[in-house]
């Protein structure tokens, strides 16, 4: 079986806590996309496990994670990655794969993705990570896979410190690489979680775009870069927040326009940490956008969201989400592609009554206050999309079960 996890907004939505409990019922994990732009944080009894390149399965003993062929790896940041998790007890060895399809960041790209973001008029904000690079070079067919390590003929356009570099890391990478359709179709009847990155909002073909990252983050990105099918694909999680948050530049309709000492924005970063995983820059904060998540929903095929940071709200009095925008002067409930029209869109505004009451101890449904079901029955409704999944902490256990994504 095989169950598709995608951020559905900006990034960082929770992805790595989701995948992370979910992965107990399933044996293998492919990250499908990005690269060390991503941050997916996991949170274990109290201890904090900060990953960007290894799947969020890796911290069972038992699950085999796979970087899989829509990715872009950096074997420094990889290897030190792997490294500080054997430094806490995780032993990797044997089940941390790569898909020979997979793309390399090679060490100049981090300088260039910061030079050219700092020569345009208006900088992304990208994460310096040298993932629009790989990206770029992929597309233009200049890109080396793992699959082109140890094939000299693919590496004649390298400059000789590149392949130097390359050559310290072959031995290292070699031992990790497989076939990943292969590999999929020979453990034929296993359970599987695709882990997207960032967020359909980041993506390049779904997201604001040129406000973007540079992979696929959606859904179809499982397909095309996780070595099964379109078909194959049995089940598509949307991971939200109650509210939403954006690092780096681009537009963002529903943000809060005061973020100065005592304001909403200063306390739900404070009280959700909403600072970068992988930059530690403190993330834009807003109200939920409905009208992005119904749209993310259905560019996604979403069948069932996953709402997290439900119990950053818990101390609220009322709250609002944005239920349609007014762009100049004109009524709209569907998301615009263009960004003039997204940087002056008004959001139409709806009230919900807050809770009052800590719900980071509740494990049920029913258990949730009446204004808590509430607000996640109108999401519902806006969105046509069940929740089955909420998340009330950042902690593996504090998490509410509505429906598992293991039944067909
Ligand atoms: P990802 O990139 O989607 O995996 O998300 P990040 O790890 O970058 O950011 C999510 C942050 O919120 C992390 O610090 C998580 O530990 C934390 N987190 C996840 N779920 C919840 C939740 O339901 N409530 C709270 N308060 N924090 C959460
Ligand atoms: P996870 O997987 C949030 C943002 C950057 C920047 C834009 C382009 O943790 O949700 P890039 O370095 O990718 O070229 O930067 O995308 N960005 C993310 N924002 N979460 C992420 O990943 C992100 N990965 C990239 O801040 O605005
Ligand atoms: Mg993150």
């Amino acid at each position: 079986m095989n169950v598709v996890i995608i951020g559905a907004q900006w990034g960082d939505e929770g992805k790595g806590k989701i995948v992370d409990f979910l992965a107990a019922d399933a044996q293998i994990v492919v990250r499908f996309s990005g690269g060390a732009n991503a941050g997916h944080t996991i949170v274990l009894g109290g201890e904090r496990f900060a990953l960007h390149l290894v799947p969020s399965g890796i911290l069972y003993p038992d699950k085999t994670v796979i970087l899989g062929s829509g990715m872009v790896i950096d074997p420094e940041a990889l290897f030190g990655e792997l490294r500080d998790l054997e430094n806490k007890g995780i032993d990797w060895k044997g089940r941390v794969f790569i898909s020979d399809r997979a793309h390399l960041v090679l060490p100049g790209y981090r300088e260039m993705d910061r030079e050219a973001d700092a020569r345009r008029a208006k900088p992304i904000g990208t994460t310096g990570k040298g993932i629009g690079i790989a990206y770029a070079l992929k597309a233009s067919r200049d890109g080396i896979r793992i699959a082109d390590i140890d094939n000299i003929e693919r590496l004649v356009n390298l400059g000789s410190e590149d392949r130097e570099w390359l050559f310290q890391w072959k031995d290292r990478l070699l031992p990790l690489k497989i076939d990943l359709a292969a590999y999929l179709r020979s453990h034929r009847n296993t359970w599987r979680l695709f882990e997207g990155a960032q967020g359909a909002l980041l993506d390049i073909d779904t997201g604001t775009y040129p406000f973007v990252s540079s992979g696929m983050s959606c859904a179809a990105g499982a397909a095309a870069q996780g070595g099964i099918g379109p078909r194959a694909i049995d089940r598509v999680l949307g991971v939200f927040k109650a509210y939403s948050t954006r690092v780096g530049n681009g537009p963002f309709p529903t943000e809060f326009a005061d973020d100065s000492p005592g304001s909403l924005s200063q306390y739900i970063r404070k009280v959700g940490n909403e600072y970068g995983t992988t930059t530690g820059r403190p993330r834009r904060c807003g109200y939920l956008d409905l009208v992005a998540l119904r749209y993310a929903c259905a560019v996604n095929s979403i069948d069932r969201l996953v709402l997290t940071h439900l119990d950053v709200y818990d101390a609220l009095e009322e709250f609002e989400a944005c239920i349609g925008y007014h762009i100049d002067g004109r009524l709209t409930e569907d998301f615009p592609a263009s960004i003039g029209d997204l940087e002056v869109a008004q959001p139409v505004l709806r009230t919900f009554k807050g809770w009052k009451r800590s719900i980071g101890n509740t494990r049920t449904y029913g258990d949730l206050p009446l204004n808590a079901r509430e607000y996640i029955e109108f999401i519902e409704e806006f969105t046509e999309t069940p929740i089955s999944i909420i998340s009330v902490g950042s902690d593996r256990n504090q998490t509410i079960v509505r429906e598992s994504p293991w039944i067909r």
